[in-house]
């Protein structure tokens, strides 16, 4: 285990218009080094959201450039489903990305979540932005190791109030439940971000313009038109905004004084609901959110430094 107590990250996403801000959040805080992405199947196929990941760092050319590993295709035990808000491609279906090289490091993202977390113990953070299915097959290779990472952040999950994807299912535990399940079980002390707390932090149009108008013209105008194709859809839903679901779990790995936290004991029903139960709690999961501080937060590290 390395000795350097830096903070590292490592970020679990399925890209996906929101992962896609909340990876570009995590490449412009400086309070961490993102080490490693591994890409799951969850808003589109393995394939694109693996593309998806290239097109971002091309995009942005974080330094050090992490390294990219592609794991599960679909969940421990249901087929995929995807989701149509983010278009075909998972990032808004735009006919003019650049081509990419995908340069992925390794196909087997739970073991190398594994050896990340033995690498770096307790300066990692782990992310999970997408479907558990990459952490729960790393829980179970060595639940010990996952248990000796720092911390582990979830985007997931709806407790006290209705889901996105059913009427009380979140779209993330609705893809695989029994993932959530496993990680939950495994005492890894989850900090899960649920829609209870991602619901109060929305992106209007107008907040989007002013941070990007201070980037580079390229790569402003990229990020606007990924954007309004989520956006469209939230405003034609009578949503004055987009909901920053991953973006807010980006933000309290780096902040947890964001939000409020409550001890917990969920139970994952059949079709992702996670309820509150009776017993010892298994998670604590964000609540209450410092709106202002975290919109602030993520409208000032969107863009790189111009
Ligand atoms: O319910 C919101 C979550 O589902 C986010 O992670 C979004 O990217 C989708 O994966
Ligand atoms: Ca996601």
């Amino acid at each position: 285990m390395t000795t350097d107590s830096r903070r590292r990250a490592l970020i679990d996403t399925d890209p996906g218009i929101d992962d896609a801000l909340a990876l570009l959040l995590a490449w412009g805080s400086p309070e961490w080094t993102v080490e490693v992405v591994t890409v799951v199947a969850g808003n589109a196929p393995l394939e694109a959201c693996a593309r998806n990941v290239f097109r971002l760092l091309d995009l942005r050319r974080p330094l050090p450039a992490p390294l990219v590993a592609t794991g599960a295709a679909r969940p421990l035990a249901r087929p995929l489903r995807t989701a149509a808000y983010h278009g075909g491609d998972g990032l808004g279906d735009l006919p003019d990305w650049p081509p990419v090289e995908p340069r992925v490091t390794s196909v087997d993202a739970p073991g190398v979540i594994v050896e990340a977390a033995t690498r770096y113990g307790g300066s990692l953070t782990i992310v999970a932005l997408g479907p558990l299915t990459n952490l729960a097959l790393a829980v179970e290779r060595d639940a010990a190791a996952i248990r000796g990472a720092g911390r582990v952040v979830a985007m997931g999950g709806a407790v006290d109030v209705p889901g996105n994807v059913t009427p009380d299912a979140e779209f993330n535990a609705h893809v695989d439940p029994e993932a959530l399940a496993r990680v939950l079980d495994a005492g890894v002390r989850l900090d899960l971000v649920p829609l209870d707390a991602t619901r109060q932090v929305t992106l209007e149009p107008a907040a989007l313009q002013s941070a990007l108008a201070r980037a580079p013209a390229p790569f402003a105008d990229r990020v606007r038109r990924v954007v309004e194709y989520a956006l469209r859809m939230d405003l034609a839903h009578g949503r004055r905004g987009m909901d920053l679901h991953d973006p807010l779990a980006v933000g309290v790995a780096l902040d947890p004084t964001l939000v409020r936290w409550e001890p917990v004991r969920l139970a994952v029903g059949p079709g992702g609901q996670t309820r509150r139960a009776a017993g010892e709690p298994n998670a604590r999961f964000a609540h209450v959110v410092d709106t202002p501080r975290f919109l602030s937060m993520f409208l000032e590290r969107l863009c790189p430094a111009c």
